[in-house]
């Protein structure tokens, strides 16, 4: 949001040389990844594939090399997930576990009808049954599309609707937020933790799985069949859903093996929801096909909960964002005092840029600078990173991923030289790039709109020693807490508010969420601007959307400004947000 390639050929960042702030890494010559260098010379994908049992059988499917395949090893009994709520449920759950209960709900799936290829929601909390859903549908051979919890009608409509959902993994709680008469497609609601008496189109998980057999061999696939959908928000239209592979674990595997820098001893924590892509990635596909453990935890955001789960399961590896770290920071340095976070031994970052003092704070309560990893829904997998073995300037995105290219060009796409701010683009055909957008190629077919890229949508520069240097979104979709969000959603969901003629939404820069959704309303004839006004707007979107959707600030104008073929200028909103000139108007309508 800070920049917008084309606008002039900016040359940036020429007069601060960022320092590299540390002495270095001493203790990092154990990284999996030793000389990025010479990886990034001498690396081919297809050395990964060998890492995989389909590359000898031909039969693929993630669930057997995440799970079957070690509860065949010596890691049969080692932990594969370690769960708390932090109110009374902890659990732990073996490799061996994990094999047990995927195929038991495979068993109850197929019995409820579902087959290869079909869709398949989950709308569930963070508990262990999330995890076992979404590879139990992955056993079979049907495509899981996760769904965060936090989502309101109208989002859980959009997603299960457009990929035509034939059932949906919930909970008692979560159902009455699946509006089933608009989903002609969805037959079944699977609810885990049901008691009482079931509707015809319901069954429950704990029965379902009671009687089922231990083992149910995978539905074996091809590397090109279906592996995941993640719906995300672009800048405009509803949200779209991306597509990956089975191909993809080759991406995950090898990132989580390079960039998380995962290994067989660790204990490792990615915070993220899978409802998001890195819930998936790197919290389902890449550290089980590496066969590491993990540590979930469900309930709310806490510093102090936080903190406790890093020492009572001494996690050696931590993933989290941005938003988390600031967030943990603004609590202060008297909560992680009390807790011992001596096991940690990496740490990264993903989901928008990391701000130098949030780093400096990681680095000062953990001993640890988290490491950036850039990537994107559509692009399955890490791309740009900092490595463990590499000191880098801080505040740098980082460098592409061995086997990848990822580079900065003009509108023609040309490639800029250092120090010139461009699109951030990536040359098509790393593993886990999205195989489609969901029924949609006009959508898919954007991305590439700058021929021989694949254009992110972000603006970048790199500096004369290879580094990228992500400057902002191009585009106008607002990451909010780490969150994609796009304008053209908000704005849709404020105007069927009864009071709200028109709606333009903005990203506001915000010290501790990135930034924060602000929306320009102008109020249809009868309604008064007030601030109870703002708070019931507010809600309607909170609880017809999602909670981090919903505007944090409204300031009602006259007019939203648009131009004379109807599209909302944002670009206004945020001069006027920021109180600065508006530049060329001259496209406005009158
Ligand atoms: C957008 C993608 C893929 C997991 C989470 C986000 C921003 C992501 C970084 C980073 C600066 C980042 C970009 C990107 N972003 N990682 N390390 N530094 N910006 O996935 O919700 O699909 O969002 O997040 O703007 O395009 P997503």
């Amino acid at each position: 949001m800070t920049s917008q390639p084309g606008d002039s050929p900016a040359r940036v960042a020429a007069s601060e040389p960022a320092a590299i702030e540390w002495e270095r890494k001493p203790k990092t010559i154990d990284a999996n990844l030793k000389d990025y260098d010479a990886a990034y010379k001498g690396f081919d994908w297809k050395s990964v594939e060998r890492e995989f049992d389909w590359s000898k059988t031909g039969k693929v499917n993630v669930v057997h090399e995440a799970v079957d395949r070690h509860a065949a090893s010596p890691r049969k009994d080692k932990l594969a997930l370690a769960f708390t709520d932090f109110a009374g449920r902890d659990e732990r759950c073996t490799f061996q576990d994990l094999k047990r209960l995927t195929s038991r709900f495979a068993h109850a799936l197929r019995q409820l009808g579902v087959k290869k290829g079909d869709r398949v929601g989950t709308f569930l909390p963070r508990t262990p049954e999330l995890y076992i859903a979404i590879l139990s549908i992955n056993r079979i051979g049907a495509i899981p599309v996760p769904l965060f919890e936090a989502f309101m009608e109208q989002a859980v409509e959009d997603r299960l609707g457009d990929s035509e959902a034939v059932a949906c993994v919930t909970s008692p709680a979560l159902k009455g937020r699946i509006p089933l008469k608009k989903l002609p497609k969805l037959k079944r609601l699977i609810l885990v933790g049901a008691s009482g008496a079931l509707a015809p189109n319901e069954a429950s998980y704990e029965q379902a799985t009671a009687n089922a057999p231990d083992w149910v061999e995978p539905e074996w696939l091809t590397v090109d069949d279906g592996l995941v959908i993640h719906y995300t928000s672009g800048s405009t239209g509803k949200s779209k859903g991306a597509l990956h592979r089975q191909y993809a674990m080759v991406g995950h595997y090898q990132t989580s093996k390079w960039a998380l820098d995962l290994r067989d001893d660790d204990v490792y924590w990615c915070t993220a929801d899978p409802g998001w892509v890195t819930g998936t990635s790197y919290g389902i596909y890449g550290p089980w096909t590496l066969g590491i453990s993990s540590v979930v935890i469900g309930g709310r955001f806490d510093p102090d909960r936080w903190y406790e789960t890093i020492q009572r399961y001494k996690v050696t590896m931590w993933y989290s964002a941005p938003t988390a770290y600031r967030m943990l920071m603004s609590a202060g340095e008297a909560i992680p005092k009390k807790y011992d976070l001596k096991s940690l031994r990496h740490i990264c970052s993903v989901g928008e840029p990391l701000n130098p003092e949030a780093l400096k704070w990681v680095k000062k309560i953990t001993g640890l600078a988290p490491h950036e990893t850039w990537w994107m829904t559509e692009t399955g997998m890490q791309l740009i990173c900092n490595y463990r073995s590499k000191d880098f300037p801080i505040g740098c995105t980082g460098k592409p991923f061995p086997g990848t290219y990822a580079t900065v060009v003009n509108d023609q796409g040309r490639e800029l030289p250092p120090g010139e701010l461009g699109h951030l683009v990536v040359k098509p055909g790393w593993p886990s790039m999205m195989k489609e957008i969901w029924r949609n190629p006009v959508k898919y077919q954007e991305y590439f709109r700058i021929p021989g890229w694949y254009v992110s949508g972000d603006s970048a520069y790199r500096d004369e020693q290879g580094y990228l240097w992500y400057q902002g979104r191009a585009d106008d979709v607002i990451k909010t807490a780490g969150e994609r969000v796009g304008p053209f959603e908000v704005e849709s969901a404020l105007v069927a508010h009864p009071a709200v003629a028109e709606a333009g939404v903005i990203g506001k820069p915000d010290p501790v969420r990135g930034h924060i959704i602000k929306a320009f309303v102008s109020l249809r004839k009868g309604h008064q601007p007030s601030e109870q006004l703002k708070q019931d707007i507010a809600d309607f979107v909170k609880n017809n959307l999602a909670a981090h959707a919903a505007p944090r600030e409204i300031a009602f104008v006259d007019k939203v400004p648009k131009t004379r073929s109807g599209k909302i200028m944002r670009r206004v909103l945020r001069a006027w947000d920021l109180g600065q000139p508006v530049g060329d108007i001259s496209t406005m309508e009158e």
